[in-house]
This record gives C-alpha cells, structure tokens and sequence, in this order.
C-alpha cells in the first residue's frame, strides 16, 4: 500500500459538476463499484457526500491503469485527474456528479479490504445484528450517512435557535443519584464508598430544577438519558433528549418557544413549513377520541361510545359488560367492508395481546343490511341507532371492543393503528402535531396497591385542584403537556412546583414518608425553602424526532452505535464479563457461575 504522499484533496465525491471540466482535481474515497469495460475501468469513488465516476484508460497511462486492475470494493483510494464531460448518452442524471469523470493520471493506493461481511452498494436485507456488528459499514452507505448528517442538521438548529433565545447550555452529571422517570436505574458501584452506589440519570430532571434555583434562568442541553427498560423500535436503554428549564414563564411561553424550534428544525432539515400553533387536546379527549395520549392524527377512524345503546340489547356479553361499569365502543374502518374472514381473524388475533376477548363486528351491506356475528341479537333500532354514531354506511366494516374500559381503549387504539397500516394511511411525509395537555397528576397502581405520578412527582398540580389532593387525588390535573407527533411522544414536560410545602403534600400522596422524601430528595426539598422561583421545562427525545424527520422505522437508524432489542452491542460485545478483581474491588461478591 501507498501514502498520500504530498496529494491533498481538493474536492469531496459529490462536488464536481460541468463548472469543473478542464480541471485538475484529487479526490479520496472509498471504491464502491468497479467496472471492467473492455480495457478502461471505470471506479464510483465514494465518500460521505457523495459519487464520482473515475475512469483508468490503458491508453492514456498503463501503469495507473494496471494499478487500477488490483482494486476491490472498499478499498481506500487517493486518485487525481482531469475532470471530463461524460459523452452525451453516457450521463447520469440520477447522480448529482453524473455530467461528469475523473479521467485518472495518478492512483494511490491508500489501504485495501476485504471483502465486506455485506454489500453496500445493494438494496440487499441485511440482518440487524450483522449491521450493528460491523456498524462502521453500515454507516458508509449512503442512506445512513445521510440519517446521521440530518441529525446534527437538527442538532445545530437547536443550539442556535436555544442560544438566540437566551438559554444556557449546562452539563449536569452522570455519576447521580437515581431520578424518578419511572424506569430501572442502570447502576453504577462506587470502590471507594463501599456498598454504595451511584446511579446514571434517567434525566437531568432535578439538576436542571436546581439550575433554576440557581438563578440560571433558562438551561438546556443535549444529553444522554440511561433508562433500564424494556426496548422497542423507539426505545433504547440510552437515548438522547433535548432537555431544557425556564424560570418565570408558564406553560404557554414554553409551548411557543417550543413550537418555534420544532418548525425551525423541519424547516432548515426538510424544507417544511409547518403552520404554529399546534392543535391541542386535553388527555380526557385523547383518550376518548382515540384510546390514548398520543394520537396519530393522520387519519379519522376514532373511537364511538356505544354502551348507552348496548345497555339494553340483546347480545348478552355486551350488556352484561355495560351493566358491570364497563364500556362497549366501536371503530368503522371506512370502505372495508370487502375485508375477508381470514383478514378479520388475523384482526382478532392481533388484539388479543392487547387483552381483547374477541372482536366483534358488522360489515354494512346494501339497505342497512348487517352482516355480523352479532346481527341477530339487535333490533332494527338499534342498528339505525349505532349506524348513526358511527357514520357508517354501505360498505363500511364497524368493530367493537367491550371490556373495561382500560382495554377497551388500548385495544381499539391498536387496532386503529394496525388498521391505518394495512391501508396504508400512515404517510410519512404528513406530519401531524398534537399538544396533549391535562393529564391527571397521578393515577393509582393497582399492582403496588398506591398512586404514581403519571409524568414524574415534581411536576405541578392545577392550581384548583390543589385542594383535592387529599379527598381525590385521582381527579387532580397536572400541569404537564406532551408533544406527540404522528403517534409517537416526542417531547413531554410540565411546570413544576417550587414550594416545599405543596411538594412534600404531592410526595406525601404518592405514599413517600417525611423520612423517605427527606432521604431520596432532602436537597431539593431544601432548595425549594432557599428562594426557588416558579419553573418549568420540556425534554424531546432527540432519537425520536429524527426517526420520524427521516422516516426511519426505528430510532436505531439514526443513532450510530445503538443496542440491540436485549440491550447489547453487537460490535464491542457489551455488556461484558469483568475480572473477580475488579468486583472485589467494587466490593461486590457475584453468586453467578462463570
Ligand atoms: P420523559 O420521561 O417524558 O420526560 O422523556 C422525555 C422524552 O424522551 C424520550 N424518551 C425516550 N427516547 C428513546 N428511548 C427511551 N428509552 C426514551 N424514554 C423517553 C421521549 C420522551 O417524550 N425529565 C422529563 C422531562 C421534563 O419534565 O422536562 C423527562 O425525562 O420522546
Ligand atoms: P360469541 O358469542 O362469544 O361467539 O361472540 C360473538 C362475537 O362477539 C364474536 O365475533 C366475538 O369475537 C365477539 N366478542 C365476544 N366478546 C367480545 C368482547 N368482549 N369485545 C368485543 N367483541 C367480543
């Protein structure tokens, strides 16, 4: 192999077009394809940019050309040239250098490769693992360079857009005590505290609370969160969000700042023009209208309550559930009433994990007909009665769910989704905001037999509210928002509480004793008697909004070294096995086998 010697680049791989030929110019790259036409070679010289075609002629230089011969995909090249015009019908107008090639004096040959565990320059499947194994691969090709390259596009904006408004960018600590996010620390032991551990943060939450009560005023950072959780295409056990605190504002001004980033961003990273302010929903109508606080509200489909009308029919398992306090609601998949049995029962089963006990349904024939299972057990009445509450007609397939009505709703919201996908209504290019705002501030576990704070305790009650927090704390409402983007969360915050006394009364509901809140939060406890001002912030899962910016289907695609579904990473095989040293070290006797 070769150095580059005195070559020194003058051009990346997509920057050479018409305005160029005549010149002189040295590229570096990798070989992405290599072809042999009948004695000239042709190479697609590739770096994170872009493509050029450079082209060997035995002709014009017989050493470089025969130098040329050795070359393999992936190979490292430092070639310089004479950029030509490429003869009329030989252009390529789908590459943004296609008008053009390199015609080569001079070839250096920089490192050679193997062959790869997998082809980059094919639309090839590829298994997850393989990729995360030889991710520095994955990363060549060009769709996930470009995924990464919108990713500081987003990145900058932010920072900019954070800076012009008057925010801080602080770094808070990694080696913490544990944040109450509602995941599974990922803990760290400390040698020289012994059986003392710390604990990598869920978020920055009380730092940047602290940071307010500092007199930092406005803060943000883009920080890496660790939550132990169980994983899925949009959550991984670290993730990076873009965290930020206000002090003296109130959910509104936070919302509009937020609204202005967020279009900033689709703006400088997809040339979009969204449209603020954003359509808001309260939680109550999320989950009315569609079964859950993140709606994707890129198509109708929502869920009609029907259990007035099933109080009273004639299908027992519809009534008796009404009658017991639960719910009966329908969906009408508009036009699908040509859905086939095996469709519906692919239907059933995919709701099933969700809980339901079957799916009930009617597909709309001509005249008001009802072909259903459960025809036969409603009167002419009630079918006019449910055709109305559901705007069905000819041709449309209805499908209810009746259950508590906790299932009720996640089951319909599912089936919602999985219904949209089958038709084919998720388009990625629609992009859908939604605010969702008064969440009750806690809800009871009926597992842990007490309340949990739905978005975390240091969140703010409604002022009104307040005095239900001991008589009804289940009908008391927050002062947090999410911001859920075509049904996913991206974003959630909340004003917070700033006096010690309403925060010990909230930690008090959420069954923490004076004792246990003083030694879990005493500092912030303290803090809020030392002259906290009122505050609030707002955290966006950064991998999420670009997996949706990008159309990724997973958060994976535009994070450059993820984990896999069970948390490993398959190129440095983390999590790893330690020396018995080390644990001593740490204090810690292991009871597993090695
Ligand atoms: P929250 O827990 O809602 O709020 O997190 C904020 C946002 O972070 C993203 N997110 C994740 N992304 C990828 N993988 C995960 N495991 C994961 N978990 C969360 C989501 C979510 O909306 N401290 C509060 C914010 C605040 O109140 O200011 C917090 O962390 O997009
Ligand atoms: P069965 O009387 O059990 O044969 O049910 C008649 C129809 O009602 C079938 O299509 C079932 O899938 C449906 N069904 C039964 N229980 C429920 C339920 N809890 N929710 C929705 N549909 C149901």
């Amino acid at each position: 192999m070769e150095s580059m010697g005195s070559l020194s680049r003058t051009h990346f791989c997509n920057d050479l077009g018409i305005k160029n030929v005549g010149e002189q110019v040295t590229l570096m790259g990798w070989v992405l394809r290599r072809r042999d036409h009948g004695g000239v070679i042709f190479i697609d010289l590739r770096d994170r940019r872009g493509i050029t075609q450079v082209v060997f002629n035995p002709e014009i230089n017989p050493e470089v050309h025969a130098k040329a011969h050795q070359v393999r995909s992936e190979w490292v090249l430092a070639i310089q040239g004479r950029v030509e015009a490429r003869p009329g019908d030989m252009a390529n107008p789908k590459l943004a250098t296609g008008a053009i090639e390199v015609l080569v004096t001079e070839l250096r040959l920089l490192n050679s490769s193997e062959t790869p565990p997998f082809p980059l320059d094919e639309d090839v499947e590829v298994s997850d693992n393989l990729r995360l194994q030889y991710r520095y691969l994955d990363l060549r090709r060009p769709e996930m360079a470009a995924n990464l390259v919108m990713r500081h596009k987003a990145v900058m904006v932010v920072r900019n857009y954070l800076n012009d408004t008057g925010f801080l960018d602080i770094e808070t600590p990694m080696l913490t005590r544990s944040t109450p996010e509602g995941a599974r620390d990922y803990l760290v032991p400390s040698r020289v505290n012994a059986g003392k551990f710390y604990a990598l943060p869920q978020s920055p939450q009380l730092f940047k609370q602290l940071l307010m009560i500092a007199g930092m005023d406005r803060y943000y950072q883009i920080v890496k969160c660790f939550r132990d959780e169980d994983l899925r295409a949009d959550r991984q056990p670290e993730f990076t969000q873009i965290d930020m605190e206000l002090s003296f504002v109130d959910e509104e001004q936070i919302m509009a700042i937020n609204e202005g980033m967020i279009a900033k961003v689709f703006k400088e990273t997809l040339g979009l023009d969204l449209a603020p302010p954003f359509p808001r929903l309260t939680f109550a109508e999320a989950m009315d209208r569609f079964g859950t606080d993140r709606p994707d509200v890129r198509f109708g489909m929502e869920l009609v309550d029907l259990t007035a009308i099933a109080a009273t029919c004639g299908f027992k398992v519809f009534r008796d559930i009404a009658d017991k306090g639960g719910t009966v609601r329908a969906i009408n998949a508009k036009g699908c009433a040509e859905f086939s049995r095996k469709e519906i029962d692919l239907l059933t089963e995919y709701v099933a994990q969700f809980g339901a006990r079957g799916l009930a349904y009617v597909k709309m024939k001509a005249g008001g007909e009802w072909q259903s299972p459960i025809g036969k057990f409603f009167t002419e009445e009630e079918r006019v009665a449910i055709a109305t509450a559901t705007n069905a007609a000819e041709g449309d397939l209805l499908f209810f769910g009746a259950d508590i009505k906790k299932v009720v709703l996640q089951v319909l919201s599912e089936l919602r989704v999985e219904l949209a996908r089958r038709l084919d209504l998720l388009k990625k290019d629609d992009f859908r905001f939604t605010w969702v705002t008064d969440f009750p501030l806690m809800e009871y576990d009926e597992k842990e037999k007490r309340y949990q704070a739905l978005h975390h305790p240091f969140t703010a009650p409604q002022d009104e509210d307040i005095a239900k927090l001991d008589s009804e704390p289940a009908a008391v409402l927050s002062r947090a928002y999410d911001l859920v983007l075509n049904g996913t969360e991206i974003g959630g915050g909340s004003i917070r509480i700033h006096q010690k006394k309403l925060q010990s009364k909230v930690l008090e509901v959420l069954g923490m004793g004076a004792e246990e809140a003083n030694e879990k939060f005493g500092f912030l406890l303290r803090a809020l008697e030392l002259g906290a001002p009122p505050h609030g912030g707002l955290a966006f899962g950064l991998d999420r909004l670009l997996m949706i910016i990008t159309g990724s289907d997973s958060i994976r695609n535009v994070i450059a070294f993820p984990k896999t579904q069970k948390a490993t990473c398959p190129l440095t095989d983390a999590p790893a096995s330690v020396a018995r040293k080390q644990l001593t070290e740490l204090h810690i006797r292991p009871d597993w086998k090695e």
